[in-house]
Parts: structure tokens; C-alpha cells; sequence
């Protein structure tokens, strides 16, 4: 599904990234873990075409990211995005923020998604309304309104308690089951542990 080909990244001078190959399968749940600076969101982000590295390459089903033409539709299609930061549109309520990635998305769709968060009731709030925790679930359910066939998270239960960031991990394992792919950046040992497949990055090293 996902392939990196001797990937490497370096911000002005300093290596993020030393030659990463790594091959994901369709369906797999993986986690990437490390040290803080050690270069996952780094690798999030190359792996997700959001940043290019300055050599190697991705590729999606075999074909590679950069003969990709259209690259903006490809991810609007394809990926859902959960960042570090939730980055949800502070003028915009719940719902609207969610409708964001997917118009067509109906009420009942929205609501069943928020249900299965725990947050239904701040259906109509704004984000500076709503604890940190919940606004990172709404970021999350704003990722999944899509159903992409790919999802990539980088410390999504960073804002969360341990019942909440469980529940999380347990809804990304149905949809993996799903053959929904999911590349989650943790910290979180014990959540990485319930994952198929635990990569570790050290120093810019797979
Ligand atoms: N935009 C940037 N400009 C310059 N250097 C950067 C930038 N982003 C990351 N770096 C550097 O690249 C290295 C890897 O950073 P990255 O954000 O990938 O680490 P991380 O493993 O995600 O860390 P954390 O656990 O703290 O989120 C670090 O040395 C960091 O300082
Ligand atoms: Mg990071």
C-alpha cells in the first residue's frame, strides 16, 4: 500500500531522516515511536506527501508520489489527516468544522461518528468552548468523515486521558480490521503495543 525507498530529510543542515525503507500493507495498523526530535512527525509527513524529502521516494500501490498529478486531490481522497496540533477552525462549530472535510456528510453521519467519540453533545459547540480532549476528538472525527483508505496520526491521544486515548486506539483497530491503513506516531508505549507492528526511530535511524 505505502512504500518509503531510501528516504532521507534534512532541515537546512541537520539530518531528520537517515534512509528509511519501510513497506506498510493494506489494512496494517502500524506505530512509530521515539524520542521527542527523534523524527516521526518527519516521517509522517514524507510518508503522507506532505513534505518532500530531499532524496528517495514514496509510493502508493506501487506507483510513485511523484507522478502523482493531481497531489491535493489524491490526499483529499485518500488520506485523513490527525495532527499533533488539532487545528480546528475556531469560528466554525463542531459540526461545520467536521463538514469541512466532507460536505455531503449528513447530520446523522456526523452524529453516529461523534457518538462513537464520546463527544456528541458538543455538537454545536465552538473549540474554545470544549476541554482540550474534546477538541482533539472532534479533530479526529474530522479526519475519519471521509472513510479515507489511508490514515495517518501524529500523537492523537497526546491531549486525551487513558480511557479516551484506549477508546481511540480501539476504533482505529476496527477500522484497520476495516482495511482502513493506519500509521500512528505515539509516544505512548502501551498503546503502541496494541498496534500490528511497532517501528521505533532513533535518531533520524528506522
Ligand atoms: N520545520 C523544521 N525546521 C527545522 N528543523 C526541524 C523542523 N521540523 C523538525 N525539525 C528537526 O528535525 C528533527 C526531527 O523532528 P520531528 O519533528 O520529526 O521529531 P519528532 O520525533 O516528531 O519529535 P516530537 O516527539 O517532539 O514530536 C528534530 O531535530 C527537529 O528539531
Ligand atoms: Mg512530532
Amino acid at each position: 500500500m505505502i512504500k518509503a525507498k531510501d528516504v532521507s530529510h534534512s532541515y537546512n543542515k541537520d539530518i531528520a531522516l537517515k534512509n528509511i525503507n519501510l513497506e506498510i500493507k493494506k489494512g496494517e495498523f502500524i506505530s512509530i515511536v521515539g524520542k521527542s526530535g527523534s523524527g516521526k512527525s518527519t516521517l509522517l509527513s514524507i510518508l503522507s506527501t506532505l513534505l518532500k524529502p530531499i532524496s528517495g521516494e514514496v509510493f502508493f500501490e506501487n506507483i510513485n508520489s511523484k507522478n502523482i498529478k493531481d497531489i491535493d486531490s489524491f490526499r483529499q481522497k485518500n488520506i485523513g489527516f490527525i495532527f499533533q496540533f488539532h487545528y480546528l477552525i475556531n469560528y466554525l462549530n463542531i459540526k461545520e468544522n467536521i463538514q469541512i472535510a466532507n460536505e455531503k456528510a449528513t447530520l446523522q453521519e456526523i452524529e453516529k461518528l461523534l457518538d462513537l467519540l464520546e463527544i456528541k453533545s458538543i455538537i454545536n459547540k465552538y473549540p474554545n468552548e470544549i476541554s482540550g480532549g474534546q477538541r482533539q476528538r472532534a479533530a479526529i472525527a474530522r479526519a475519519l468523515i471521509n472513510k479515507p483508505k489511508i490514515i495517518f496520526a501524529d500523537e492523537p491521544t497526546g491531549n486525551l486521558d487513558s480511557k479516551n486515548s484506549k477508546n481511540i486506539f480501539k476504533i482505529f483497530k476496527k477500522l484497520s480490521k476495516k482495511g482502513t491503513t493506519i500509521i500512528v506516531a505515539t509516544h505512548d508505549l502501551n498503546l503502541a503495543s496494541k498496534t500490528d507492528k511497532t517501528y521505533e526511530v532513533n535518531d533520524g535511524q528506522l
